[in-house]
């Protein structure tokens, strides 16, 4: 019974911010729908994708969970629980596993590891449990992890209905990785663990006012955005995207206490990708998750030439380029 799954990480589009507390807040059901790129980096020695194996048997005494080479423990460990004891109620067995998880790029920096990591542990242990599921069905186990691994099951362009129980709130593909042409530039501030994790975030998103016109405004924008992949209107995807980011980091600077998530050169990032262009006239859009790090999303054919520009911003330490991803998938290399 043992298994083993590559899983991408994603950008949110349209934002997934607070959960709908009238079901269990351990169900992460959102307070809105949300789209996402599924992202595979091409740039460096980096994919931005997490490797899991995972194993379980009647001979383990306890349950073993290693990623890049770390024990987790507390609230790591009761996050990965959630979704192998659903799946393994689903089973009817009871059986401890072992697990050992690699990311191949920063952990909690906002670059959505957890979305990889969550999925890739999903996919893995419903085949090592032997589970046939839907590519759906996958994603409301995943979503127990972190709500949004439930994107990272698709490749390509996805959406996430929000739902009203465990069953209804799952992510379906918009369309795969070559049906519309966009990269993302990351430009990395900051490679560190971000301040205040999602989780605590999700918590407050409630306590800003400005909340209930984000998640209003955030439905209609996943539809437009929706028609806009399909579309293939890149400014108008664009224009829709860096709108719905504001609205998440005004809703969370808003928030009792305030959670800012950018640092000072986040700002030139945003400036200068305005800059380009106003100036130049290239279509190029920010958007921002829970961290300091900027992706900068634009038509392939102009990858190389935004790249060159956010690098010479003094105090970017990196940039890694992404393009979408494929579906997320098992392997048979095993880890252990
Ligand atoms: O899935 P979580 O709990 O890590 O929350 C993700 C939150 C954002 O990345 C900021 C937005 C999103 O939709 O992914």
């Amino acid at each position: 019974m043992k298994s083993s799954a590559i899983a991408h990480s994603n950008i949110a589009l349209i934002k997934y911010w607070g959960n709908w507390n009238k079901v269990s807040p351990e169900l992460n059901i959102p307070l809105n729908d949300s789209v996402s790129m599924t992202k595979y980096g091409f740039s460096q020695n980096t994919h931005l994708q997490t490797h899991t194996t995972i194993e379980f048997s009647e001979d383990f005494k306890e349950n073993k969970a290693i990623l890049n080479d770390n024990l987790l423990k507390g609230r790591d460990m009761e996050r990965i629980l959630k979704i192998i004891n659903a799946l393994k109620k689903l089973k009817k067995i009871d059986y401890k596993f072992k697990m050992i998880s690699f990311n191949d790029f920063p952990t909690q920096a906002g670059l959505a590891s957890s979305a990889a990591g969550f999925a890739a542990l999903t996919i893995a242990a419903a085949k090592a449990l032997n589970l046939d599921l839907s590519q759906e069905e996958l994603s409301t186990f995943a979503r127990l992890g972190s709500g949004s691994a439930a994107r990272s099951i698709h490749g390509g362009f996805v959406y996430w209905y929000r739902g009203t129980s465990h069953e209804t709130s799952y992510a379906e593909q918009i369309c795969g990785p070559n049906n519309f042409d966009v990269n993302a530039i990351i430009a990395i501030i900051d490679e560190g663990k971000k301040d205040v994790s999602s989780d605590l975030g999700h918590e407050l998103a409630n306590t800003s006012i400005f909340n209930t016109l984000r998640v209003k405004k955030s439905h209609e924008q996943a539809d437009e955005i929706k028609a806009a992949i399909l579309d293939d209107d890149f400014n108008k995807f664009g224009t829709i995207a860096e709108n719905n980011c504001m609205f998440m980091h005004s809703v969370m600077m808003t928030s009792e206490p305030a959670l800012f998530y950018w640092s000072p050169l986040t700002l030139r990032v945003i400036k200068k990708v305005l800059n380009i262009r106003k100036a130049e006239n290239l279509d190029c859009f920010f958007t921002i998750d829970a961290g300091p790090n900027v992706h900068c999303l634009c038509r392939p054919e102009n990858t190389e030439y935004i790249q060159n520009m956010l690098a010479k911003i003094e105090g970017i330490e990196k940039t890694i380029l992404v393009k979408p991803a494929n579906d997320s998938y098992t392997t048979n290399e095993h880890l252990f």
